[in-house]
């Protein structure tokens, strides 16, 4: 008796310590894919797509910069935009909602389409690993 609750208390704790970031890997894995590359998140992250309507060149790098540890200025608007890295900026990936929210809108503007999970995966460990050597 004893040791189910404790088992079930480990569950629990364990369940309520996972960060979003590990709990958007783990929906990512729950649709097929099976591991994630920072590496290639790295190269997605500095890869070029052309924008169909104005045959521009977009990149995530076009507003947060290849460094997430400085301020990028966002295209369009011009504002700055915080590090993007936690490791310059502790409040990145802590709110699953946001993170949601811009892979979404940020691939939709970027790449042309919304992102795969494998890409949202792989992106994900690169941000979140960023320290300045991956450059
Ligand atoms: C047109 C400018 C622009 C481009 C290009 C862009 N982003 Fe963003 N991104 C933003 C803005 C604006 C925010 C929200 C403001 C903020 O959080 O500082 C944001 C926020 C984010 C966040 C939220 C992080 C968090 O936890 O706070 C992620 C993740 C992200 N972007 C990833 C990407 C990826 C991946 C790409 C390339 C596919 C990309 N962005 C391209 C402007 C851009």
């Amino acid at each position: 008796m004893q040791i189910k609750l404790m088992a079930i208390l480990l569950l629990l704790s364990t369940t309520l310590h996972a960060t979003p970031v590990d709990d958007l890997l783990a929906e990512y894995r729950s649709t097929g894919v099976e591991s994630f590359s920072a590496e290639n998140g790295k190269v997605l992250w500095s890869q070029e797509f052309t924008d169909a309507k104005t045959g521009k060149i977009r990149q995530c790098t076009t507003c947060h910069t290849a460094d997430l540890r400085n301020e990028g200025k966002h295209a369009r608007t011009g504002k700055v935009i915080k590090p993007l890295a936690p490791s310059a900026n502790p409040k990145r990936l802590t709110k699953l909602k946001k993170i949601r929210k811009w892979f979404k809108r940020n691939c939709k503007w970027t790449v042309g389409r919304e992102c795969t999970a494998q890409e949202k995966g792989d992106i994900l460990l690169f941000i979140q690993n960023f320290n300045g050597e991956q450059q």
